[in-house]
């Protein structure tokens, strides 16, 4: 029997990301990029477009994926629970607040949230969990987005940050931000001792990276038992 395809509603859908979520949704052979939900007027590219979260269609997606604002975040993932939809969430600037709404979504649908969907940052936090052993160095992050970013650090700085802090003792300097033309995201992490430097580097080259990212946590999150999931768990912890 022919598999059918995943069926996904995404919230933000005229935006930037949202758009590239349509792209990638639509060119993969397992997904269908069913609903758009915008505020007004078309999300183009979606077979349907819908400005309300109580929309019958919604009700059939498979799963959700919210790359709107912060704004919208609460409602979005209480109507999620309220569908019982699973939700991949990408929106950043969350607050211990927004954190721990998603902690109690969890209890009732999977919710997979991350500040940045690309694999590469995952398998940095990985590599950084490692370096940030190295006793007698100092830490800093730093960031540069392009000039329409809202939010500052960057989720991923402070998603970064927060992985040093797990591993290195001591406080550590806040994160660098710099923000200007179209820049889709460079991230600098530096470790530097009396006798070495050490730089990792990542660069976003387009949004692609994390639109394909996106999509590939909602069809890994369609089948999940409810829970609160992050792109670790995509990769069985690397
Ligand atoms: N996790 C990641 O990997 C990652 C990567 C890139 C970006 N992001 C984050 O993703 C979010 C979106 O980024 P972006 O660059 O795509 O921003 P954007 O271009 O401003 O898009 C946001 C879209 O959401 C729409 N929107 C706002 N409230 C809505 C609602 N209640 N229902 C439906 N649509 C609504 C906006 O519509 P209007 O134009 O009508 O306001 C706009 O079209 C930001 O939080 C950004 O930081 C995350």
């Amino acid at each position: 029997m022919k598999k059918s395809k995943l069926q996904v509603a995404v919230i933000g859908a005229g935006g930037r990301m949202g758009q590239e979520i349509g792209e990638v949704l639509s060119q993969r052979k397992d997904t269908r990029a069913q609903v758009g939900v915008v505020r007004k007027g078309e999300a183009s590219g979606f077979e349907r477009s819908e400005t309300s979260l109580s929309a019958p269609a919604l009700k059939k997606a498979d799963v959700w994926i919210d790359f709107s604002t912060l704004e919208s975040f609460s409602a979005n993932v209480k109507a999620a629970v309220q569908a019982g939809r699973p939700l991949v969430s990408g929106v950043t600037g969350l607050t211990e607040k927004h954190l721990k709404e998603l902690e109690l979504a969890g209890k009732k649908i999977p919710v997979l949230w991350s500040p940045n969907m690309s694999f590469g940052i995952a398998a940095l936090r990985k590599a950084l969990a490692v370096a940030a052993e190295l006793e007698d160095f100092d830490f800093q992050i730093e960031e540069f987005h392009h000039r329409h970013k809202k939010d500052k650090p960057s989720g991923t700085a402070i998603y970064l940050q927060k992985t040093l802090a797990q591993h290195v003792k001591g406080k550590l300097p806040e994160p660098l931000a710099v923000r200007g033309g179209g820049i889709f995201g460079v991230h600098k992490v530096w470790m530097m001792s009396e006798e070495e430097t050490i730089c990792f580097e990542h660069q976003a080259l387009n949004r692609r990276v994390f639109a394909k990212g996106a999509v590939q946590a909602a069809v890994w999150l369609a089948n999940r038992k409810p829970g609160l999931y992050t792109m670790d768990d995509l990769f069985g912890g690397f």
